[in-house]
């Protein structure tokens, strides 16, 4: 009989998490999930296990807490982790960079010290672009020079310091950073999707809470950046070729005692009024926006060479951003009011959209 194998995923309610969650399963993967909800909800996971037909042990908790970690390790067989638990809004993490630095880096640190007391050695960190700062040389590849610009930039540094360290110490490690580029879409089904908590900070969450009444304009934060258009070009991945990439780093076969990092983008530029365009054509209807000033620490223009991940872990990004526009508007237009829209609901947001 073959042995399934079991992965425990921090930060699985959340955006990524959930829809790693789902790829997991369809890639014969057992999954339990910590979370402790501070950006999330448990409502994902009910959708996930719905999607999947599987039953997701689920513990609300931070994965600060050493005696929730060490619960999970007793009670089931785990042979590798996913650690997409973090915080992670910019702007926050400047007016409040301790309580970014505690838990980010806490968090990891705790993670890792119950990962070795229970001898599981394979890790799969969220890292992100962000780590570049302001590049050099596009398109970015991983051996470009690091450095980060704010405070969640930098435990996303720090850590990967870390990470680096403990494969360096001994012990068979077998940790891998992927850093993404900037990830948007939703589920195909409609049922999972992002769910900002507050006003959303990323382009695709705002946008597409435009395009369904709750905002009343886009504010395109510059218009005289050195662009095709002036306005900021980013590399957009859909969130399912994210979570697949995350399927292959744990299928590659263990190499134990190596550190290993990869880009998760397309390769693909897109700017801001390119993306609005994109996202116009999936709802059907022209969007409001406004130039305003540029955002303190924007960069103009950043996107991935992701050609080490192809090579290694046989992956690629296969969906291009009209196919995301259309799946964060399908997720978006069915739950107007994300995880609190209560199922099902069609047809009350078709006439919620068309009065928008
Ligand atoms: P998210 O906020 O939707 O998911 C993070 C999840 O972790 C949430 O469910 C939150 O409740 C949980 N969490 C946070 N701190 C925790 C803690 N101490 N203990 C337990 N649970 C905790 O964010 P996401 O977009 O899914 O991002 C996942 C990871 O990817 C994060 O580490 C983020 O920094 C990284 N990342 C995200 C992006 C992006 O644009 N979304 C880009 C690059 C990197
Ligand atoms: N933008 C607007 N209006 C908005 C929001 C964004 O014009 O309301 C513009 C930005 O100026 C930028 C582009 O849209 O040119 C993308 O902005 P996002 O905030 O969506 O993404 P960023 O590239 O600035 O940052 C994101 C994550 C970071 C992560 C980084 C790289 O927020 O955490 O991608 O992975 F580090």
């Amino acid at each position: 009989m073959v042995m399934k194998r079991r992965a425990l995923v921090t930060g699985g309610a959340g955006y990524i998490g959930s829809h790693t969650v789902v790829e997991l399963v369809h890639a014969g993967f057992e999954v339990v999930v910590v979370d402790n909800l501070c950006n999330s909800s448990r409502e994902a996971v009910y959708r996930v296990e719905d999607i999947t037909k599987t039953s997701i042990p689920f513990y609300e908790a931070d994965v600060r807490d050493q005696e929730v970690l060490d619960e999970i390790f007793e009670t089931y067989h785990i042979d590798s982790v996913i650690h997409f638990a973090g915080l992670k809004a910019v702007g926050e993490s400047v007016e409040n960079p301790l309580r970014y630095y505690r838990s980010n880096l806490d968090s990891t640190m705790t993670l890792l010290e119950r990962m070795a007391a229970y001898d599981v050695k394979t890790l799969v960190f969220s890292s992100s672009a962000t780590v570049y700062g302001d590049p050099q040389h596009l398109p970015i590849t991983e051996n470009a020079p690091l450095s980060a610009t704010n405070p969640y930039g930098r435990t996303k540094l720090m850590i990967e310091q870390m990470l680096e360290d403990t494969v360096r110490s001994g012990g068979d490690w077998n940790i891998t950073s992927l850093r993404y580029f900037n990830p948007i879409g939703a589920h195909k089904s409609g049922r999972i999707g992002e769910d900002p908590h507050d006003i959303p900070n990323n382009l695709l969450p705002y946008i597409a809470q435009v395009a369904v009444g709750l905002r009343e304009r886009l504010h395109v934060y510059g218009s005289d950046y050195e662009t095709p258009d002036g306005t900021g070009v980013r590399d957009y991945i859909h969130v399912v070729d994210l979570a697949k990439a995350h399927v292959a780093a744990l299928k590659r076969a263990p190499h134990p005692g190596e550190y290993k990092v990869y880009n998760l983008g397309t390769s693909h530029g897109t700017s801001v009024l390119e993306m609005l365009k994109a996202f116009e054509k999936a709802c059907g209807r022209s969007l409001p926006y406004k130039i305003v000033g540029r955002r303190p620490g924007d960069i103009a223009t950043c996107y991935a060479d992701p050609t080490l991940a192809h090579l290694e872990l046989g992956w690629k990004a296969v969906h291009d951003i009209a196919e995301a526009c259309a799946d964060a508007w399908r997720w978006q237009s069915r739950n107007p009011e994300g995880y609190a829209t209560s199922e099902p609901m069609h047809a009350d947001v078709e006439i919620l959209a068309a009065n928008a």
